[in-house]
């Protein structure tokens, strides 16, 4: 894992090398100067010596500041290089995430890939940063303080070694309880991401239904429980605090006892050296904080860079297979005995034994219940799931052969739940394809009936599309929706209700104008509603994940019970709604 993080460092490695030699320097002069002070002391101020004052004086001020400016170096490197790390990771981790299938995106959720993104990058950040610095900082001081200590008294010093058990073991149990602490904060976190996104994304959902009480009254609840174990957290690292206090204390006064009997007693000590030795006691304390500090943000870290890695090292469930084949002859599908599972399960099919053939050029209807795995049936057709038996064929040859950009290339898919993106209109549309020239742009437009109302504004085709399309009436985003799979130049088309918007004439509109334009296309249009496909060369009418029917519409209502059930509910409806 470690190794995996750390070659995301890249070129900020040099910054990374570079920080520790200066924190090495910072380390000398921080040693130096309780040293230096303690000098003095015993040579210009016991002994009054104005020459020895202002010698050691001037090292002492050129350590001061040689201190303060390799530790703002090392600082400013371990930044660079940190946040450098940073930006690496979430560039690799948003690249792989591109690439992943629809179901490996269902596997992580969209609220836990936020958090990943977001908090445990920054994690990994601090704790790299931390130890870039503290990781020679806090050991070196530690051993040298200890050194330089001995060297003034051997005995004395000794009392340095009753701090250690007595923090190791503090620490120790410290961090061994917050550790599964850290763990549900995580998920805790996961959890409040996704209620947000999924919140912000249908907070029109949400304040239609009255709902905002209720939402509140989750997020609070999950918000809760992430202050409850931050607060379990704190206990725990509050605790550390006085055990450092206590324990130097207890060095100070041992210090102050011992050292006094040896300074009048036998004179092996002097104040000077008093002096350094108390200093180099709080140096001992700040490097041992320092080290729990450290170990601390290595352990949320490390559970950081488990999901961090987790995420890149996830390969995308779907083989892209780029050395398949890119030309796909034609527009025609086949599904052969096909069966299909979202979870993999024989047990939980969501299409049973589908055989069916469509011809090139074909203009299919699709309409059937909610839930009667319509969306599931044309998603086969792209790739966007693999089959778990059978085969779906599109020009003849089975998906799973095809090149997979080539494939999704040729079939465009207007989704039930489309999406528009930041950014102008033709921007929008030429995500279809980002070389169509502007005539091609407008003949899409013009084909799916947005060209009127995109020319209505005076900002025209480079009116602004706001954050997920708000700015659009519904129908006016399926437009551009579909204009905008148009310009993909497909072989084969799949209309997701992706009409439902629409008032009859404009549907009717775009219907003739696909069927005189682009004669060839392959059709698939899924619809509730009858009208939208009676027209249709034939319609499919599912039922629980099985083809319930095919025919035409006049075939249907003779033959099929379910088709003829929502003709006729609709009818009634009709009558409601259009009086005449
Ligand atoms: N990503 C998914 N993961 C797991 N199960 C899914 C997923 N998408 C759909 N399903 C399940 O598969 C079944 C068929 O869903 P599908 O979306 O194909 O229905 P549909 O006919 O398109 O319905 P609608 O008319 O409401 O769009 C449903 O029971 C649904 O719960
Ligand atoms: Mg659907």
């Amino acid at each position: 894992m470690i190794k995996k993080i750390f070659s995301n460092v890249k070129e900020y490695k040099k910054f990374a090398l570079l920080s520790p030699i200066f924190v090495i320097i910072e380390v000398a002069m921080d040693i130096a100067i309780p040293f230096l002070m303690g000098l003095i002391v015993d040579r210009g101020i016991t002994n009054p010596s104005k020459e020895n004052i202002l010698n050691l004086g001037t090292y002492l001020f050129l350590s001061v500041i040689f201190a303060l400016i390799t530790g703002i170096l090392s600082g400013y490197f371990a930044t660079k290089s940190s946040a450098g790390l940073a930006k690496n990771l979430r560039h690799s981790m948003f690249k792989n995430i591109q690439n992943f299938a629809f179901e490996d995106i269902d596997s992580f959720s969209t609220g836990s890939l936020v958090t990943r993104l977001t908090t445990d990058v920054q994690n990994v950040q601090v704790a790299f940063q931390m130890s870039i610095r503290l990781a020679f900082r806090a050991p070196l001081m530690l051993i040298f303080s200890f050194l330089m200590s001995l060297r003034i008294h051997v005995k004395i010093s000794l009392i340095f070694l009753l701090i250690f058990p007595i923090l190791g073991i503090g620490i120790g149990i410290i961090i061994s309880k917050s550790f599964p602490i850290f763990n549900k904060i995580f998920r805790t976190m996961d959890k409040l991401n996704t209620t947000v996104s999924e919140n912000l994304l249908g907070i029109r959902v949400v304040k239609s239904f009255v709902k905002e009480e209720h939402e509140t009254q989750k997020f609070k609840d999950i918000s809760l429980s992430l202050f409850n174990n931050y607060v379990r957290v704190g206990k725990l690292s509050a605790l550390a605090d006085p055990l450092m206090q206590a324990s130097i204390y207890i060095v100070v006064l041992l210090l102050g006892w011992f050292g006094a009997n040896y300074i009048v007693v036998d004179h092996s000590l002097s104040t000077g050296e008093l002096l350094s030795l108390v200093t180099y006691a709080y140096q001992i304390q700040v490097s041992l904080m320092m080290v729990s500090m450290l170990i601390i943000q290595m352990i949320v870290a490390r559970t950081s860079g488990m999901r961090i890695v987790a995420v890149l090292d996830k390969e995308s469930s779907l083989d892209k297979n780029v050395d398949g084949e890119t030309e796909i002859k034609d527009g025609s599908i086949e599904f052969d005995d096909v069966c299909f599972s979202y979870s993999k399960k024989e047990d939980k099919l969501a299409l049973k034994n589908i055989s069916l053939k469509i011809n090139s050029g074909d203009n299919v209807g699709i309409i059937g219940s909610t839930g009667s795995s319509k969306t599931t049936l044309v998603s086969l057709i792209p790739r966007l799931y693999d089959v778990l038996r059978g085969s779906v064929k599109v020009g003849g040859k089975d998906v799973r052969e095809y090149n997979l950009n080539a494939l999704r290339d040729a079939v465009a898919v207007v989704l039930q739940k489309n999406q528009l993106f930041t950014g102008t209109v033709i921007e929008n549309l030429r995500w279809g394809n980002e070389n169509a020239t502007y005539e091609e742009v407008e003949r899409a437009a013009k084909i799916a009936q947005a060209h009127d109302f995109i020319t209505q504004v005076p900002e025209g085709y480079d009116r602004i599309v706001e954050r997920g399309g708000t700015n659009f009436s519904g129908g006016q985003r399926q437009r551009l929706c579909i204009a905008r799979a148009l310009l993909k130049k497909p072989q084969i088309l799949i209309l997701d209700d992706s009409t439902s918007a629409l008032d009859n004439t404009t549907e009717k509109l775009i219907v003739e104008n696909l069927k005189e334009q682009l004669p060839e296309l392959t059709r698939i249009t899924i619809s509730q509603r009858i009208k939208s496909i009676e027209g249709c060369d034939y319609i499919i009418v599912m039922d629980n994940g099985e083809i319930n029917g095919i025919g035409t519409h006049e075939e249907l209502l003779e033959t099929n019970e379910i088709y003829r059930e929502i003709s006729q509910s609709q009818e009634k409806e009709g009558d409601f709604d259009e009086p005449n």
